[in-house]
């Protein structure tokens, strides 16, 4: 397997993949500015879609998209089974995500960012048949020490000695949706609080896992693809995720199992849901939040990016601040 440290290309043979790929989401960032809180999110997504596309195409691997914007026919660009990138170097499996969050965008409100996640070929599961995922996530103090299957109290209560907190010191981050009602209300039983987040879990699992987090664990169900792309990142962390898809009905299912996933409550540990770990994950903020501050204009004549480069294989994550000429955007 070709490691996606190595870059082959007799071009440019010390490129770093890592850097190149934040270019990518930091396009897709600030194409998407003009449509914050504009109340159209496909135009937003476009934009973004767009643009990490063409940036896309200009990086030194063979990038295939294992989990993108949808079907063939349904997305014109950036669909699963694609090939990105110039076909030199190493060759990928690449999630993109260039808005998670696009309601957030669209609404104007925090915490939209551009995301996408790489690994070795053939290490990324493509979950994609089965639109959502029940997931847990923790710093590396719940390694080991949570499990998806226990009931929420319990995995409270086991991270929270783990943490050396007291239960009501802890805080979970739940999106809220009807279907987390329940959820809800037992995680506020268990003596702990919530933050409940109206969209965007990848920021929202990512936050639990990082080194001096605000929160402590994510849990409930969201998207199957933010899984995936969270589980780069969580593993590079040294923290904890397990994932478990959640069929709306029987004809989701059978499509879950025609493609080869496992049902029936099979639980997916981290090592399952990214094998290995050579993984890049990248997100540049859209607009402002806790992982990454939002694409702003300084002193008109630059547009400043935050992003965050998150590396398997090192365990770091990194923070790159950008200052882009704003003339080079028009
Ligand atoms: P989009 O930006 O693609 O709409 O995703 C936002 C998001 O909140 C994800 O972060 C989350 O995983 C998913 O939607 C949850 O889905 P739903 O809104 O259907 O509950």
């Amino acid at each position: 397997m070709v490691s996606l440290t190595a870059d082959m290309s007799p071009l440019h043979p010390d490129r770093n993949l890592a850097l190149e790929l934040v270019r990518a989401t930091e396009a897709a960032a600030i194409r998407s500015v003009p449509f914050i809180g504009r109340g159209q999110k496909e135009l937003a997504d476009g934009a973004a879609v767009d643009a990490m596309r063409a940036f896309l195409t200009t990086v030194n691997f063979d990038g295939l998209i294992v989990i993108g914007e949808g079907e063939k026919d349904n997305a014109p660009m950036l669909f699963n089974g694609e090939h990105v990138g110039t076909g030199r170097g190493p060759q990928c499996d690449i999630a993109v995500d260039p808005i998670d969050g696009t309601t957030l965008t669209a609404e104007g409100r925090n915490n939209a960012l551009s995301v996408l996640a790489v690994s070795d070929r053939g290490t990324m599961l493509d979950a994609s048949s089965v639109f959502y995922m029940d997931k847990i996530v923790t710093g590396p103090a719940g390694v080991g020490v949570v499990d998806i299957r226990l009931p929420v109290a319990e995995n409270i209560e086991r991270l929270a000695k783990a943490l050396g907190k007291r239960v009501d010191e802890l805080v979970v981050s739940v999106l809220n949706r009807p279907r987390h009602q329940k959820l809800i209300q037992e995680i506020r039983d268990a003596g702990a609080g919530t933050r409940l987040m109206s969209d965007g879990d990848v920021a929202g699992g990512i936050n639990a896992a990082r080194y001096n987090a605000r929160t402590d664990m994510c849990i409930g169900v969201g998207g199957s693809p933010e899984g995936i792309v969270t589980a780069s990142a969580i593993k590079a962390l040294g923290g904890h995720i397990q994932g478990r898809l959640w069929p709306r009905d029987d004809d989701e299912k059978q499509r879950g199992i025609d493609a080869g996933l496992k049902l029936d409550d099979y639980v997916y540990e981290a090592e399952e849901l990214v094998t290995g770990n050579n993984t890049i994950f990248v997100a540049t903020g859209v607009t402002n939040g806790e992982l990454v501050a939002g694409v702003r204009r300084s002193g008109g004549e630059h547009i400043v990016t935050e992003s965050v480069v998150i590396r398997g294989a090192s365990g770091t994550l990194r923070r790159i601040t950008s200052e882009h000429l704003a003339s080079k955007w028009l």
